[in-house]
């Protein structure tokens, strides 16, 4: 038994597979697995399609969830710009998202760290915008196997986390910075990051609550994403418990937010990864590919409640 009353998040990232026909697919057969295997409703869901395929799937649970009351699946974007509206192109903002039906987002997945080069700063920019707009927000964190093997993993994973350490939530400090997107994008642009320095007041406390409601941290080594190579459940524990106490240290509700593992689960190392006491679910990107694989591994949490 769980000692804990973080609810589960089993999360799917698409990635970019897929087409509108079969996205539509695995999201009804996800629907209908859910409707049939009541114990998985025990759990948080979360599909993060590509973003062109989200107003379908966003439809598709709209309807489903007239028909199947307490459907606890979540729709989410795979990345959200940082600016709210204006001449940005390419960029799709947490509105837009909000219009498909989405109501979380993957924020700093090391593919985009890594193929994108998303900054740090940048992904502070992005996690800030999306829970100001009232979004759940899975910011991803992990070490490579380089900086694995130089010991670096608390390092890295540290920086990762230093500037969601120092957003804080608006207040009236905040508030007479002006339009955050704006000032945010300005700071990518050189200006000096603002938000960064500001200090906590005691009236940031509750709001600091609300985001911590919104924020859940996904930690995903890099080499075990996409290898086969699961982190093993005492290496996933230890780095859980380290941005658990980080996080305590600098004044969050800890003991609320949720901390998913993602990196090669499957539904038969899922189980054992979920008996970890810091592992609040998975952030999957195979095995969510298929309605059953995804299933399996929430029922390998479900085992473990
Ligand atoms: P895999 O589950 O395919 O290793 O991918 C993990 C991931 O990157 C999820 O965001």
């Amino acid at each position: 038994m769980r000692m804990t009353s973080r609810r589960r998040l089993i999360a799917g990232n698409w990635k970019m597979n897929g087409r509108l026909e079969s996205a539509a697919a695995l999201g009804a057969g996800l629907i209908e697995g859910l409707a049939n295997r009541q114990d998985l409703q025990a759990l948080d869901w979360l599909i993060c399609p590509p973003f062109v395929h989200l107003k379908t799937l966003g439809d598709l649970l709209e309807q489903s969830r007239q028909k199947i009351p307490g459907l606890a699946m979540k729709l989410g974007a795979q990345d959200v710009s940082a600016a709210e509206d204006g001449a940005y192109t390419g960029e799709i903002s947490a509105e837009m998202l909000r219009d498909c039906g989405c109501s979380a987002v993957l924020i700093g997945h090391s593919e985009r760290r890594q193929y994108f080069s998303e900054s740090e700063t940048l992904i502070a920019q992005k996690l800030k915008r999306a829970i100001d707009a009232g979004f759940l927000a899975v910011l991803c964190v992990g070490e490579s196997e380089q900086e694995r093997g130089k010991g670096l993993t608390r390092a890295v994973i540290d920086k990762q986390i230093e500037l969601l350490l120092n957003l804080w939530p608006v207040s009236s400090h905040q508030a007479a910075l002006g339009p955050c997107a704006t000032q945010d994008l300005q700071a990518q642009r050189g200006v000096h990051m603002a938000l960064a320095n500001h200090q906590p007041g005691v009236g940031d406390t509750n709001a600091r609550a609300e985001w911590a409601s919104r924020l859940v941290i996904a930690y995903e080594p890099v080499w075990a994403i996409g290898t086969g190579k699961s982190a093993s459940p005492d290496d996933a524990q230890q780095v859980h418990a380290f941005i658990r106490d980080r996080l305590d240290q600098a004044g969050w509700p800890s003991s609320s937010i949720r901390i998913l593992y993602g990196g090669s689960v499957k539904a038969d190392n899922a189980q054992a990864l979920f008996g970890m006491p810091d592992v609040d679910g998975a952030l999957v990107g195979g095995a969510s590919l298929q309605a059953t694989s995804f299933l399996d591994i929430g029922q390998a949490a479900v085992r473990h409640r």
